[in-house]
């Protein structure tokens, strides 16, 4: 009997065949009860309970073979269906138009972030509607100062002490009232000045970056520009500084970089002087230090602020600025999403 259990329990494939396999032994005709029926016709105690026993053996082997079975059966229903209603989730590889493209001056942003993050610089956000303090009067600039006029300001009508701020060397200001040195700080991002031709436009951006600590030096300024500028353009580059005035730096100077495009030899996008301005840079001024509670007997640092957008006009040859914010299709839609 338990041999007749064996054989059906394995022929068993399908989900109906439970019922079968139930009625045949365990119902009321099954052999189970046949079995249990036949108890009562024995003659010793000792065979009664042995049959018993082999009844209730026999019920066990029943229940946990359809236990089983109905597992079983359930994981291949699912497995199945898993099977059949399968969802392809991956989306086919798009072509580079359909990717869409980074704009030239995000590209070169993102990757000077790396770069600069690589030199265990912090990455910091400035307003781009800023109070004059911050533009001007902190980093030595007082009011009636001639170097406003130098930064064509846009300000802001009815609110007198806001602008849209000049350059992103207010982030300097905003770093050194919340931290305290040491300080290692880029900062990226839009600009605004009342200024339209071929190399300035309304709208632009810098990167600002500044280091602040004991000993710090020229040395280290031009160390960093070069170290940059190799990461950047994946090779070195000569560099130009010419003494220069900026209020919140002393010594200051202003960089350019050896033209990209012909290597220094002078073409269309250098205007034939081998050489494009890129920024300003400098050792901080002790005023602003003085101004933002730092002791300037203990600390020095450097600041620089170049332009992001010559610096993405280099790095793809583009020849007039303003292309990069006429909005043309036909112009974005040529680069990457990434730079390597
Ligand atoms: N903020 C200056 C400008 O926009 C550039 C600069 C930055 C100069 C840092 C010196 C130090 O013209």
């Amino acid at each position: 009997m338990q041999k007749d259990f064996e054989e059906r329990y394995h022929l068993i494939t399908a989900v109906k065949d439970f019922e079968s396999l139930r009625v045949a032994f365990l119902g009321r005709k099954g052999h189970v009860p046949s079995l249990r029926a036949q108890i009562k016709t024995l003659p010793t105690a000792e065979e009664r309970k042995q049959l018993g026993a082999r009844a209730t053996a026999l019920q066990r082997r029943v229940e946990d073979g359809i236990n089983a079975l109905r597992l079983e059966l359930e994981d291949r229903a699912i497995a199945k269906t898993l099977e059949q209603e399968r969802a392809d989730i991956d989306l086919p590889v798009l072509d580079q138009h359909e990717l869409g493209a980074l704009h030239p001056v995000s590209l070169i942003r993102n990757k000077l972030e790396q770069v600069f993050q690589r030199l265990s610089f912090s990455v910091l956000d400035g307003p781009d509607v800023e109070f004059e303090d911050y533009n001007f009067n902190k980093l030595n600039i007082p009011d009636h100062h001639p170097a406003r006029d130098m930064q064509d300001t846009f300000y802001l009508q009815n609110y007198q002490r806001l602008l849209l701020r000049t350059h992103t060397s207010n982030v300097q200001v905003h770093a050194m009232e919340q931290h305290s040195p040491p300080l290692r700080v880029v900062s990226m991002g839009r600009c605004f000045r009342c200024d339209n031709d071929l190399t300035h436009t309304p709208q632009f951006h810098q990167i600002e970056g500044f280091v602040v600590d004991n000993g710090i030096s020229f040395a280290h300024l031009k160390g960093m520009i070069d170290v940059f500028l190799r990461a950047l353009y994946g090779k070195e580059l000569a560099t130009r500084f010419r003494p220069s005035y900026f209020p919140f730096v002393e010594p200051g100077a202003e960089v350019d970089i050896a033209c990209v495009a012909c290597g220094g030899n002078g073409c269309r996008v250098c205007k034939q002087t081998g050489w494009l301005e890129a920024g300003g840079c400098g050792m901080i001024h002790p005023n602003v230090f003085e101004t933002l509670n730092i002791d300037s007997e203990s600390y020095t640092g450097f600041a620089f602020g170049f332009g992001l957008d010559r610096l993405a006009m280099l790095y793809f040859g583009v020849d007039d600025l303003r292309v990069l914010f006429a909005g043309q299709d036909e112009f974005l839609s040529q680069f990457p999403t990434h730079l390597q």
